[in-house]
Formats: structure tokens, sequence, C-alpha cells
């Protein structure tokens, strides 16, 4: 059994800044009103024929495979985490396999929303552990702007979400005491349509009535969030597993050097730093510059807390998402 961590991590996100004024001009919100619910300051948004899902996340890869002081084609396999896909198949793992035009190695997609980044890199430490690949790459990337209703309907979820992608090497470790120590997943369909994208899914319509409805009123293509109960949910789910992952490795809350969780919402991170008595230097936020962008959100906040010297060798580092599904779930690291 080998140890496995993370060698190399990128982002990238679209040049395009958009405002909680610039929302406000075209749908009835404000700044207050989002800073003072989310902590969100501004968003990035894709323009229109420029950069996709797939295209991010090759971006992000590029820099992550680079910092992981490897050639692309040492990757073994490839993982992409996303809830917006460039189609609806085939998944963009393989888009990445062609895009970086890399050998044939395996590609699978994770459809795990926020959760998914967290599940990616489960998958990948299981086979890194095994011995079964040396390298996985793991890419969380989202194109939330283009499947967004910017109108007064939607600003319940529209002002939340933004675009992006993030990336990482998930490497062999010999020292069996660094590296992913462990990470821990968990479900509850239950509550599956409280935060969800209903349409185009094959579960109630014939594509053909799909197409012939045509409906511009059909708010079933737009993202639903039932705000309130999710939020309930995300703050003890995220608590529960952060301290799951505490306890398999022995360790208590004092112990955390830097928590990353997923970008939901500032105050949900600020409720689970109080609620584990974290300093504002162990807590690392940047749903303020980017908003919620569900499976590149941890990538891209790690990658950002790395780069900014804020995760050292050494340090345990916490991973923690919650959302959709309602997935959930957390990673226990020693840098
Ligand atoms: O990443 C996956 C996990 N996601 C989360 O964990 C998100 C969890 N939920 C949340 O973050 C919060 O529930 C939201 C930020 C989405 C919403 O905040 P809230 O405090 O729960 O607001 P609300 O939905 O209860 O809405 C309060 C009021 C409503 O008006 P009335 O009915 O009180 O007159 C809404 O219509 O705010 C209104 N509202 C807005 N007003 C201005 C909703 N969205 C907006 C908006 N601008 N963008």
């Amino acid at each position: 059994m080998y140890n496995s961590k993370i060698a190399g991590l990128g982002y990238y996100v679209p040049e395009n800044v958009v405002t909680n004024h610039d929302l406000s001009k075209v749908m009835d919100t404000s700044d207050e009103w989002i800073q003072e619910r989310t902590g969100i300051k501004e968003r990035r948004h894709v323009i229109k024929g420029t950069d996709t899902t797939t295209s991010m996340g090759v971006k992000a890869a590029k820099i992550a495979i680079e910092r992981a002081g490897i050639d692309k084609n040492d990757i073994d396999f490839i993982i992409f985490a996303t809830l917006s896909p460039d189609y609806y198949f085939p998944g963009p793992g393989v888009l990445v396999q062609r895009d970086l035009e890399i050998d044939t190695v395996g590609a699978l997609d994770v459809r795990n929303q926020c959760s998914g980044f967290v599940y990616a890199i489960s998958v990948a430490d299981q086979y890194v552990k095994s011995g079964m690949y040396q390298n996985v790459l793991v890419v969380g990337s989202e194109l939330h702007s283009h499947g967004l209703d910017m109108t007064t309907r939607g600003r319940g979820v529209s002002v939340i979400f933004g675009d992006g992608a993030g990336a990482a090497v998930i490497s062999r470790e010999e020292d069996s005491t660094k590296g992913i120590l462990s990470t821990h997943l968990h479900s509850e369909g239950q509550h599956a349509e409280e935060l969800s994208l209903i349409a185009p899914g094959m579960g109630k319509r014939w594509v053909l009535d799909i197409l012939k409805d045509n409906d511009p009123e059909d708010e079933s293509y737009f993202p639903y969030m039932n705000g309130q109960f999710v939020f309930k949910n995300a703050v003890v789910r995220f608590s529960e597993v952060i301290m799951e992952g505490l306890q398999k490795n022995k360790l208590a809350p004092t112990d955390i050097d830097i928590l990353i969780p997923h970008q939901a919402n500032l105050r949900i991170s600020q409720f689970v730093q109080k609620k584990f008595g974290l300093s504002d230097d162990q807590v690392y936020n940047n749903i303020m510059s980017y908003g919620n962008t569900t499976a590149a959100s941890i990538p891209i906040a790690l990658t950002e807390a790395w780069e900014e010297g804020k995760v050292k060798e050494g340090d345990l580092v916490v991973l923690a998402a919650f959302g959709s599904g309602f997935t959930w779930g957390s990673a226990i690291i020693r840098w």
C-alpha cells in the first residue's frame, strides 16, 4: 500500500468580472443584500464564445501538471468533476484527454456538484494508494453563467454562482506520514430536488416533447435552490464531516492548520470557523471574489492559499464540502 499526495495545483478563472452592482442593473437586487447574505462582492462570467468548462479545466490542469514536475504523458488517469459539462454526453474527462493531447488513459466524470472535487480526490486517492496509478489528474470546473436565470425571477440563485476551474495532480507518496490521510463521503438523496436543475433530464419527458414545447417560461431549465433549507443542512453536515475526519485520524480541531471549505456562502464558513474555534488565518475564503464555483471552489481556494504561502509542508489541511444531492465530504491531508 502506497500513500498519495497533492503534488501540483493550478486554477484558472475567466477575466470578465461581474460585480454585484452589475447584477443590480439586470435584476432587482443590491450589493448590500448580496454581501450581507453571502459575502460575495464579485464573480467571473465567461464571455460567450470564449471559454468552456473543458477549456478552463485544461488551463488549470496544465498549471497543476507543470507544478507537479511531471510530463503530461505521466498522467495515468483523469477525473473531471462538474455540474455544467460542455455536452450532455460525453463528459468533459475525455475532452481533457483530447485537448491535452495525452495518451489514451482512462477518463472518469464525477457528478457530485459542490462535493465533486472532494469525491474526485477520494477516488484518485484510492487508485494511487492501491498502486494502480502513480499520477491522477483531478479537475473541477464550472461554467454556471451560461445557464443562470439573469432576471429577478432567478435572483435567489443567480447572484451566488460564478465560473472557474481548479486542478490537482494526485501522486504516489512514499512517506507514509504525509499526504491524504483519509477521505469521508456521504449522501442523502431524500433532498435531491432541494438544490437541483431538473431539465433536460430524461426523467419525465420525451426529448421531442421538450423541443416541441420550447417554453421560455419553463423554470426547470434553471437551477433551483431552497436556500434556507440548504443552509441549515450545510452547517450541520460541514461540521459533522470535518469532525468525522479528525476523529478517524485521532486528531482534534486544535490540530487544524488550515481549513479550505467549499465556498458556498461566507456565512456558512464563518459558522464552521466559530464552531471549531478557528482563527481567520485558519480558514481560507475567496467567495468574495469568485462567488460559488461548485466543483471548482475547493481547488481554486486551495491553489490560492498555497500560492499565498498559507499551506506549508507539515500542515494539517482539511477540505470540506456540502451541496446538491445532498452530498458532502471531507479530506484530511498532512501537507
Ligand atoms: O453550494 C451548495 C450549497 N449552497 C448553500 O449552502 C447555500 C445555502 N443558502 C444560502 O446561502 C442562502 O439561503 C441564500 C444566500 C441563497 C439566500 O439567503 P436567505 O437569507 O436564506 O434569503 P431568502 O431566500 O430567505 O430570501 C429572503 C428575501 C426574500 O424576500 P421576502 O420573501 O422576504 O420578501 C427573497 O425574495 O430576500 C429576497 N431575495 C433577494 N433580494 C435581493 C432573494 N434573493 C435576492 C437577491 N437580492 N439576490
